[in-house]
């Protein structure tokens, strides 16, 4: 018999009595349904909310994604939840936060899962070709201060039908693993490895972060378009620069330094044009 892509809801109870953070998750707030984690995380920071505050929900009737796109969030399936963060740090530093959040989610889906998760510039999370999760950081700063910063995570857990626009390139750890995956332990897990990671780069500098992001990643020594609205820069992705962003070796040999955009993989090859 086929498995369910739905479950029962999660169990907050379980998640609580089994999460061993310091600060994240420690206040769990817990909706059956909103519009996005990401809209309460911030409504929550603005109102003065605890560091790590974590919001997280069965269903998003308006899911954000990046670039102003939309994250289709079906109910009791996947995992959507965003954290409020308050991080020591300035907000140059804090342009890090996005590669911390990618390692810490790469990571802690391959040992949960034993999936190999890799990381799409600047933090899609895909299993081979196929993206099966993002992130989309949101930051909020006042006087050249961060007031907070919204973390927030969506995970294709347990669904496996996707809208026809994207299923060519959309999985799920179910559809990966041929067996769905429980919710709760794999929240509990992923919010460990995030408070890990996150403090690993507060109190030593983002060198570990650069290098474990490089060795996850999915684009680094390939041929790349990187698309910035209506421009679109080509080149060979070669390194992370100094505050996270993307080295682009041009065909005419000189560099550029990408700090956002969404990046289309040419080609799947490490190519060595010197
Ligand atoms: C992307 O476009 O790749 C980023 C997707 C981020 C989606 C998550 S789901 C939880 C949180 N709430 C939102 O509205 N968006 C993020």
């Amino acid at each position: 018999m086929t498995q369910p892509d739905t479950d029962k809801g999660l169990q907050i109870d379980l998640i609580l009595q089994s999460l061993h953070t310091q600060y994240i998750g420690k206040e769990l707030i817990y909706f059956e349904s909103t519009d996005s984690t990401n809209v309460q995380a911030s409504i929550l920071g603005t109102k003065g909310a605890e560091n790590g505050t974590t919001v997280v929900t069965e269903k998003q009737t308006q899911g954000k994604g990046r670039m102003g796109r939309t994250w289709i969030s079906p109910v009791n399936s996947n995992l959507y939840f965003s954290i409020l963060l308050r991080p020591p740090t300035s907000p140059q530093a804090a342009s890090w936060i996005p590669l911390v959040a990618g390692v810490a989610l790469a990571k802690g889906i391959s040992g949960y899962t034993g999936l190999s998760a890799k990381i799409k510039w600047p933090n899609d999370l895909l299993i081979g070709k196929k993206k099966f999760g993002g992130i989309l950081i949101e930051t909020h700063i006042v006087s050249n201060r961060i007031h907070y910063l919204v973390l927030g995570v969506g995970l294709n857990v347990n669904m496996t039908r996707f809208p026809e626009e994207i299923a060519p390139f959309a999985t799920s750890l179910k559809k990966e693993l041929g067996h769905p995956c429980h919710r709760e332990p794999l929240l509990v897990h992923l919010l460990e490895e995030l408070e890990k990671q996150l403090q690993d780069f507060y109190e030593s500098g983002p060198e570990k972060t650069s290098g474990n992001w490089i060795q996850l990643s999915d684009t680094i020594g390939k041929e790349v378009t990187v698309t910035l609205g209506n421009q679109s820069i080509k080149g060979k992705a070669i390194n992370l620069d100094p505050h996270g962003g993307l080295i682009l070796e041009k065909r005419d040999g000189t560099k550029t330094t990408i700090l956002t955009g969404d990046v289309v993989q040419l080609r799947t090859d490490v190519l060595n044009r010197k």
